[in-house]
């Protein structure tokens, strides 16, 4: 047995001894997003810090504890806050989490994220549901491989599943929701991007430019979970607005949408358990 394969096991045990419960969903909740956990049905939680060998996140305005719960009938497990690869972890690291909610019986992930619009047609507040991805990080897969969970070597030609976006899709026409599509790059950060950057990023394809997602979408599909993941625009791109950037903003608008934000999750976490 790898000594990843190991570190991860001995979290699972952690998770088994003190938590008694199967999710079907694994949600991670992006900048200013969190609560959402705070208005399922709740079970049981488990603080990052009690979990031997896992790694415990700094960024502001993230909780640092899985939520067990259901939203409606559906048994889901939610990180209220993520890791990431900006506060200096290793990317194994950062997407052990991942791969920990794979090993609890989650079949889907859905992520979710704060992000910058690079598309001169987004506006703040926008929701983009993502339909694919640039990694500018470095891979997760890197060193030596979980064989016990995917291979060397994994297919990535549909990171998000067509037909989970698709589910997502008729609930946000059921709901009323407008909602984006495009393509969500990710960069190291934690600084935000030049107005150069932000160009680059254009021509490179990418709709929506942030600091996370794409590496644990990569962990997923190695494993062989289902992904589904929705941006929220929560500022224009530098250079799309002449405004300087700030963490307030991008929190102030998460705030802002969050009550529509919630009921699209929640109506979609529904629509999709069904399919499962
Ligand atoms: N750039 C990178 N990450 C982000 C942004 C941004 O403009 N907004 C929220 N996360």
């Amino acid at each position: 047995m790898s000594k990843r394969y190991e570190r991860l096991m001995k979290c699972y045990e952690c998770f088994k001894a003190k938590v008694d419960f199967t999710p079907k969903i694994a949600l991670i909740l992006g900048s200013g997003l969190g609560d959402y956990a705070d208005g399922i049905d709740i079970r049981a939680t488990l603080d990052y810090k009690d979990i031997e060998g896992f790694p415990v996140s700094t960024a502001p305005g993230h909780k640092g504890r899985f939520v067990f719960g259901y939203v409606g009938e559906v048994p889901v497990v939610v990180m209220q806050g993520r890791v990431h690869y900006y506060e200096g972890y290793p990317m194994e690291d950062v997407v052990l989490p991942v791969r920990l909610m794979k090993l609890m019986g989650a079949e889907v992930l859905f992520v979710t994220n704060a992000a910058g619009g690079v598309n001169w047609h987004f506006e703040c507040g926008d929701f983009m549901l993502i339909n694919d991805q640039i990694c500018m990080a470095p891979s997760p897969l890197i060193g030596e491989n979980l064989d016990e969970l995917g291979p060397r070597f994994p297919d990535m030609s549909e990171i998000y599943s067509k037909k989970l976006r698709d589910i997502v899709k008729k609930t946000a026409r059921e709901l009323d929701v407008p909602l984006r599509e495009g393509v969500y790059i990710q960069l190291t950060g934690p600084n935000y991007e030049s107005p150069s950057e932000v160009r680059m990023v254009r021509t490179l394809g990418a709709d929506a430019v942030g600091m996370s997602t794409a590496c644990e979408a990569i962990a997923a599909n190695h494993m062989g979970m289902k992904t589904v993941g929705i941006s929220c625009i929560s500022n224009l791109a530098c250079g799309v607005s002449n405004r300087p950037l700030s963490h307030a903003e991008v929190q102030e608008t998460a705030d802002r949408v969050a009550p529509l934000f919630k009921k699209l999750i929640t109506a979609s976490v529904q629509n999709i358990a069904k399919e499962l």
